[in-house]
């Protein structure tokens, strides 16, 4: 019931989360539970770092919370958790773009960093979350140059179809990703994770673009010169056969 909570993403069950991990009564497991029901979607995460902020999640949810900010990909928000929590933000200064342009890399090494850091948006050849555009023919498509950029600015270029939104619904949740397809009273929302929902547009109160692109920024300095001039390399030698 926790995990259906968090995915309902409401205000009204953020709210009952909130009052259930508080509550000191309940046992502890569940309560941990109900912190990563909480961090299931962006308005849950935002909500878990109020409480870290204003010193509200109770002294025993703090290594779970502290889990979860950790590994999250949301750059802003993870270094905000970091001035509360035992975060460590491990961010590696790359080279400037002319000077990793000309390293050598090895495509073995870069397709594990793919996995390790991609995949669970991009597929490559059928393996992978397709969330992303497909990759499997992108050294067909982009330079070098381009594949650095895509990587180290996602926002300065978004590929088209791929702009993501953000929607209100009538039950006061908000989703948030691109739209897959569209009928006159239907609207299918992919979002993170791959999964496409179906919505009736008569549900969905206001629509917003999101200025900044669906795909994190700060992975290439969360990745380090190494992995991510390794994944250039491999990405590059994906060509139409
Ligand atoms: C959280 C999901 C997510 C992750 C993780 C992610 N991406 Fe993306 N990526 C996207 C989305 C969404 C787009 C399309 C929007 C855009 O262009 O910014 C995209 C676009 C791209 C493009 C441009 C594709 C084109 O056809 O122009 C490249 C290249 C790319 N990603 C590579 C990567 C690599 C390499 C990694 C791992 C280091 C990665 N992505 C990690 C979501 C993600």
């Amino acid at each position: 019931m926790l995990s259906l909570l968090g995915k309902a993403g409401s205000d009204a069950s953020r709210n009952t989360l909130k009052l259930f991990l508080k509550n000191g009564t309940n046992p502890v497991e569940l309560r941990i539970k109900a912190v990563q029901a909480l961090a299931d979607n962006r308005p849950g995460q935002n909500s878990l770092l109020e409480l870290v902020k204003d010193q509200t999640l109770p002294e025993d949810l703090k290594p779970a919370a502290t889990e979860i900010f950790t590994k999250s990909h949301r750059k802003e928000l993870k270094e905000e958790a970091a001035k509360y929590l035992d975060i460590k933000i491990q961010t590696y200064t790359l080279p400037p773009l002319n000077e990793l342009m000309s390293m050598q890399g090895n495509a073995d090494s870069g397709s594990v960093a793919f996995v390790t850091y991609c995949s669970s948006c991009h597929q490559v050849k059928e393996k992978g979350i397709a969330f992303g555009p497909d990759l499997s023919e992108i050294g067909s498509k982009l330079s070098r140059e381009a594949l650095y950029n895509a990587i180290l600015e996602p926002s300065a270029g978004i590929s088209f179809g791929f702009e993501g939104y953000a929607f209100k619904l009538k039950t006061g949740a908000t989703v948030s990703g691109y739209i897959a397809s569209q009928t006159e009273d239907e609207i299918s929302i992919k979002m993170i994770g791959g999964i496409i929902e179906k919505f009736k547009k008569s549900d969905i109160v206001s629509k917003t673009q999101h200025d900044r692109s669906l795909m994190p920024e700060g992975l290439a300095e969360g990745m380090g010169t190494h992995d991510l001039v390794n994944v250039i390399v491999y990405l590059e030698q994906l060509k139409k056969e």
